[in-house]
């Protein structure tokens, strides 16, 4: 089974990332799965945002977790990498485009001590109001943990960058290595959720591990590559 292409951050090789525009061309495109990044605001919404602050994506300037949401409705956030203009995406926003749709929302949690486990709340009562098939990601053992505990029938990823150890905790349901740790442990991958993999050598890589999901910000190129599943 060739893996599920995942569109990370939106098809974002090609559009504004976290911004409407890359999600819906990313559907267009085919794509299994989305990825998005969510970050709290100051008064408790949810938006997609990697960054701790707003300033390499946005007009505007300032650090997410201190902004209310009509703050950052305030910032244009298309513009400046390179798009038409774009309000901030709410993952309420993202939910209205994905749910129903048959494609799979795998939502990475950042900052997981600033609210002390309020990210992880917020998200199991957002995704409850929708019909999704979402995977929960952190790289925050604490953050899958805490997740697992209050939503034990969404799917978890353990997100890896520097070790990946042989045994994964009860709490997560996926190993999610960067690309480059599948290049240093030769006999791993089969089943992973795999990030983030645009050069089509690290695609054909994928492919001959048995990845199961594979984040990517070119979903078409890379679609091309594994084929239809
Ligand atoms: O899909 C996981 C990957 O997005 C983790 O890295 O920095 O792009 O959020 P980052
Ligand atoms: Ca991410």
């Amino acid at each position: 089974m060739p893996p599920e292409v995942v569109a990370h951050r939106g098809a974002s090789a090609a559009r504004p990332e976290h911004t409407l525009a890359a999600y819906e061309l990313a559907l267009a495109q085919g794509a299994d799965g989305v990825e998005c990044d969510v970050r709290l605001t100051r008064d408790g919404h949810l938006v997609c945002v990697h960054d701790r602050r707003i300033d390499r994506t946005s007009g505007g300037s300032g650090v997410v977790s201190t902004m209310t949401l009509d703050q950052l409705r305030r910032h244009d956030f298309g513009s400046r990498l390179g798009g038409e203009p774009a309000e901030v995406l709410t993952l309420e926003d993202l939910l209205g485009l994905v749910a129903d749709s048959g494609v799979r929302l795998f939502v990475e949690t950042k900052h997981p001590v600033r609210f002390g486990g309020e990210v992880e709340r917020r998200l199991v009562d957002v995704l409850s109001k929708h019909r999704v098939d979402a995977v929960m990601m952190s790289f925050s053992p604490w953050a899958v943990r805490r997740f697992k505990a209050l939503a034990p029938d969404v799917p978890t990823v353990l997100l890896l960058n520097r070790i990946w150890p042989r045994r994964l905790p009860a709490f997560a349901d996926y190993a999610g290595p960067g690309v480059h740790l599948l290049r240093r442990y030769p006999d791993r991958g089969a089943g992973t959720y795999c990030w983030t993999v645009d050069d089509p050598a690290d695609v054909a890589l994928c492919v001959d591990r048995g990845v199961r999901f594979l984040a990517t910000n070119n979903p078409a190129r890379t679609r091309g590559i594994v084929g239809d599943n």
